[in-house]
């Protein structure tokens, strides 16, 4: 699927021994040796025998019971600056080297199953970083979509993107709309790259367009409920709104602004791999450690 390749040796280097653990807020129990399923899950291969990637279809790891597989997974890519910062290179080698993590990312949620990955590419708060990284990052991503549209389209990936577009390029805004549209049939997965984007802003424009709707006469103000709200949240434009799984990587334990109303009860997992550090076997974790827990919403377990 991903066509352009990096400059960058992508090769991992021996990790600092702050990277070597994970944290869980749950005890883990042991895991049982890796390995890959006899079968893999239908979902990995098509009538053509191509995987969502246009390679090999990654068979789900033994580990993991497809039935189990969460729908939504969000993702905190955290780390790009420190990963390039060890290498002496500039913050912008550390997102170059990023985006071949995201890539890896859709390639295996398109193999195992899962059918919403939303991932965290641009805070409203990353607006005051330098302004070089700042103009390198949106040319990253409209460069990005460039590169993979045609993939995108072959192998039924939908493209959606969150977030205040208004303070975007005009290039980039106009890239996402088409992006968006020739991608909108697409169900294998769906991609939700939050650009510009917090949980607090989403929940501000919300509330904006109901009380603009109860201005208009539109609603009565004793209708509004938390349905009304998810409605308008920016997540409506999937049938998943509501992450089963968060991860974020490079040891960092907060949710930085991200989906602060549809996190309500999500399972958070931290890391400490720096995001381009990030790859199968460190995502094959986090899935365990998510299919070990029990959800109950506030109620007693059965
Ligand atoms: C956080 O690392 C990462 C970002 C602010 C950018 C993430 C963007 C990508 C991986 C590119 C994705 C591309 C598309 C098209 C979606 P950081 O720079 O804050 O890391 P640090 O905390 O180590 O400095």
């Amino acid at each position: 699927m991903f066509s352009f390749r990096l400059p960058l040796p992508l090769v991992k280097t021996p990790a600092p021994s702050f990277h070597s653990r994970n944290y869980h807020y749950c005890p883990r129990p042991a895991v049982p040796k890796r390995g890959s399923a006899a079968a893999p899950p239908a979902v990995a291969v098509r009538g053509d025998g191509t995987s969502v990637a246009g390679e090999a279809p990654e068979p789900l790891p033994a580990e993991l019971a497809a039935e189990l597989m969460p729908k939504h997974v969000a993702v905190i890519m955290d780390g790009n600056g420190r990963w390039a910062k060890v290498r002496g290179l500039a913050a912008s080698a550390g997102h170059e080297a990023g985006v071949e993590s995201l890539r890896r990312m859709v390639r295996l949620c398109g193999s195992w199953g899962i059918k919403v990955l939303t991932v965290f590419a641009f805070s409203t708060d990353n607006w005051v970083r330098p302004k070089v990284e700042v103009d390198f990052l949106m040319r990253l991503f409209e460069r990005t979509i460039n590169s993979e549209i045609e993939a995108f389209k072959r192998e039924g990936i939908r493209i959606s993107v969150i977030g205040d577009s208004s303070k975007l390029p005009e290039s980039l805004k106009t890239m996402i709309a088409s992006a968006e549209e020739d991608t909108k049939q697409n169900s294998r997965l769906q991609l939700i790259v939050a650009v510009s984007y917090s949980g607090k802003y989403d929940v501000v424009q919300a509330c904006k367009s109901v009380a603009r709707k109860v201005k208009d006469g539109l609603l009565h103000l004793d209708d509004i409920n938390e349905n009304i709200i998810e409605q308008e949240l920016e997540t409506n434009c999937t049938e998943f709104p509501y992450p089963d799984l968060l991860i974020r990587t490079s040891g960092e334990l907060r949710v930085s602004n991200f989906l602060l109303w549809q996190l309500a009860y999500t399972e958070l997992y931290f890391n400490r791999e720096l995001w381009p550090d990030f790859g199968k076997d460190e995502f094959a974790d986090a899935l365990i450690s998510f299919q070990q827990r029990q959800r109950r919403y506030g109620g007693r377990h059965s």
